[in-house]
């Protein structure tokens, strides 16, 4: 009889690292290289929205390349054959690593890159061509009017409405890849544990939120995770 019946897995920027992904808190990370303010808040959207089109117009080429590694392939492998549980995947990542290892329940709170919406009429484009300010909107034919379906600092989550549902129904979580300095993503271990969740860490390193873990796994997560999902899958 296997133990759980709702799992949820947020993973973050370090699931990817072993696809060649940057994070964005590493030397040389994503941050590193740009301000946040120049290319990760809507008034600077506003202030100045070739550039912050030009910044991920220039990511998509190398997201479009990457290649899902044996972290998400393993979460792909927990949701068919953990037939008697629920599995969702929250990322944070708006690369679709997770799309290409074939997972499906999957919940992009940050958005994903190869999507724009239209400030006019707010329906999604997808792409993974370029966007820009010359850009017309495929459903109501204004142009001008797209924006990355990024969620910009200050914006609210997507999904948001999904996803304190499943949190509170989940009875294992696991975070993957995520420093657990972003809010409200930072705090879904807190809910999932106050709801009676068993909390469980992979990182190379301790995190800041590390109180609300019942168990860390520290290692690569290419590594640590498919010998984590193997194990459940024999239980
Ligand atoms: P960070 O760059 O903040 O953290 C990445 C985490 O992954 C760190 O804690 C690393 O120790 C860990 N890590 C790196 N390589 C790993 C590996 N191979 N195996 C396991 N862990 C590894 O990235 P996030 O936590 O995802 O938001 O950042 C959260 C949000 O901050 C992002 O979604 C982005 C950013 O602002 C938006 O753009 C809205």
């Amino acid at each position: 009889m296997r133990k759980y019946k709702n799992i949820v897995i947020l993973t973050g920027a370090g699931i990817s690292a072993e696809s060649g992904l940057s994070t964005f808190r590493a030397e040389n990370g994503l941050w590193n290289n740009h301000r946040v303010e120049d290319v990760a808040t809507y008034e600077a959207f506003i202030r100045n929205p070739e550039y912050v089109h030009a910044f991920y117009n220039e990511m998509k080429p190398e997201l479009y390349r990457a290649k899902p590694n044996s972290a998400h392939l393993a979460l792909s492998r927990l949701q068919q054959e953990y037939d008697t549980a629920k599995v969702d995947i929250i990322t944070q990542n708006i690369d679709t690593l997770h799309e290409k290892a074939g997972s499906r329940n999957i919940y992009h709170i940050h958005g994903v890159i190869n999507q724009a919406v239209c400030l006019n009429c707010y329906r999604i484009m997808e792409s993974w061509g370029d966007v820009d300010t010359q850009t017309i909107c495929p459903h109501c034919q204004i142009s001008g009017m797209m924006k990355p379906n990024i969620v910009f600092f200050g914006e609210d989550l997507l999904e948001m409405d999904k996803v304190d549902g499943i949190l509170r129904r989940c009875d294992l979580f696991l975070s993957v890849g995520t420093s657990g300095v972003v809010f409200p993503a930072a705090a879904f271990v807190q809910t999932a544990k106050y709801y009676g969740a068993e909390t469980v860490e992979f990182n190379l390193e301790t995190t800041s939120n590390n109180f609300y873990f019942d168990h860390h796994i520290q290692g690569k997560a290419g590594t640590t995770l498919p010998a984590f999902v193997d194990e459940l899958l024999q239980n």
